[in-house]
């Protein structure tokens, strides 16, 4: 079936987009899909598999930050949304060279919607009215809490800390600043700590999950009492879909499961269910492969969101507990090693050999 109804997302070869793009098609949502991604280390057309012959999906390789591909794409597609998830979004990475985050993120975004508003410009009647720009955000945007903080709003105050936040902070300004000055029909959704499939294996879960099968260091950064608030990815996706539907311009929507948890909570759960996953395995248990190392510089101590709006204004939930959520992501990683085989390249390697050598280890789990 082809379309002439599209909507345009970036960055959807990665772990949110590509999650993202597979849930449009499972629920049947009414528009085709064209996918502008750089491919990047973190871009894997193969997660897209499954849909990428159908005539309602197109995946276009190109940097938004070049404004002839966008100018071309909104042209030639029309599209009826821009969903923006491209990034440079791994905060380690953003701490060892923080130029890549300051083009992609905010130069990129800056290019983004300086075509959307061209474009939109030009629209009229049903195509005007429809238009939307999604940007996708997070919860780093707001900074640390205490123990006894109350969750993040979206009136708290921003206060990035880490190169990666200050470049999404500076990107969610950006989109304000358009909605404001310009009038582009824009919204904007801070989420927390995403896991679930296709996930890189340089944030915690999928490393941990990596790691513990080759029987590897499990590395904890710290003392592993720093809190996330974690959300299964497919409810990050519905929660982009409830807001492109029927959220009101210019507002912000944060988005969060209610589960807070310690990092060394989530590690230890981690190998409580790799044991019961993966009986007679040499590593069991695999809590003895939990070192705890130099903590990240910067870090933040705790994170958590206050999604109140979005469920009482949007009426969205989240539908994965922890547990359900976490068990649908070993179990996924365990039926895929060839992903994780297949993503762990040279460059993967090298980047696991700079971020861990020189993290010295500060004891062994138990021995703190
Ligand atoms: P990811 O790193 O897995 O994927 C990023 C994607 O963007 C990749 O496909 C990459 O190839 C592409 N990309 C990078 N630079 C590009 C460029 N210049 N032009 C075009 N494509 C480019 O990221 P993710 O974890 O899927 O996060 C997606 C978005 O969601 C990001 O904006 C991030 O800030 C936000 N977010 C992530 C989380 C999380 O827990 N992962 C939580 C809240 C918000
Ligand atoms: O909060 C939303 C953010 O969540 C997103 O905006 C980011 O794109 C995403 O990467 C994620 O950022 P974090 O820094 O929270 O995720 P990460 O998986 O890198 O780390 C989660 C926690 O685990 C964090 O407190 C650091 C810690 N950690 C991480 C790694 C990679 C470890 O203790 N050991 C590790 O080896």
């Amino acid at each position: 079936m082809s379309t002439s109804n599209w909507i345009l997302v970036t960055g959807g070869a990665g772990f949110i987009g590509s999650n993202f793009i597979l849930d449009w098609f499972a629920t049947g949502q009414p528009a085709g899909v064209l996918n502008l991604d750089l491919l990047t280390y973190a871009g894997n057309p193969a997660n897209l598999a499954s849909i990428q012959h159908r005539d309602d999906y197109k995946l276009v390789l190109g940097d938004i930050c070049d404004r002839d591909i966008v100018t071309r794409l909104l042209a030639d597609y029309r599209p009826n949304a821009i969903v923006h998830f491209a990034a440079e979004s791994h905060v380690d990475r953003s701490i060892v060279g923080p130029e890549a985050f300051l083009r992609t993120n905010i130069e990129g975004t800056f290019n983004l919607l300086r075509c959307a508003r061209d474009h939109y410009n030009q629209l009229t009647g049903d195509e005007r009215d429809r238009f939307r720009f999604l940007h996708v955000s997070t919860d780093e945007v707001y900074g640390t809490l205490s123990p006894e903080a109350p969750a993040f709003h979206e009136n708290t105050p921003f206060a990035p800390n880490s190169p990666y936040a200050a470049s999404k902070a500076s990107s969610d300004h950006l989109v304000r600043a358009w909605v404001h000055t310009y009038g582009l029909p824009a919204i904007i959704t801070n989420c927390s700590n995403n896991y679930g499939p296709f996930q890189f294996p340089e944030k915690l879960i999928p490393l941990i999950i990596s790691n513990a099968l080759q029987g590897q260091p499990l590395p904890v950064y710290g003392d592993g009492q720093q809190i996330r608030d974690w959300l299964y990815v497919t409810d990050h996706c519905s929660a982009i879909r409830t807001v492109l539907a029927s959220g009101r311009i210019g507002e912000t929507y944060n988005v969060g499961g209610g589960n807070q948890r310690s990092n060394l909570a989530v590690v230890e759960n981690l190998c409580a269910l790799l044991d019961a996953l993966c009986l007679g395995s040499p590593h069991e248990p695999h809590a003895q492969l939990i070192r705890f190392v130099q903590d990240r510089p910067g870090h933040d101590r705790r994170y958590a969101i206050d999604a109140r709006k979005i469920e009482s204004e949007l009426h969205w939930r989240a539908t994965e507990t922890f547990e359900t959520g976490l068990r649908k992501t070993v179990q996924w990683y365990l039926a895929n090693p060839n992903w994780i085989e297949s993503v762990s390249s040279g460059a993967y390697q090298h980047w696991i050999q700079s971020n861990y050598a020189t993290r010295a280890h500060l004891a062994e789990a138990g021995a703190r």
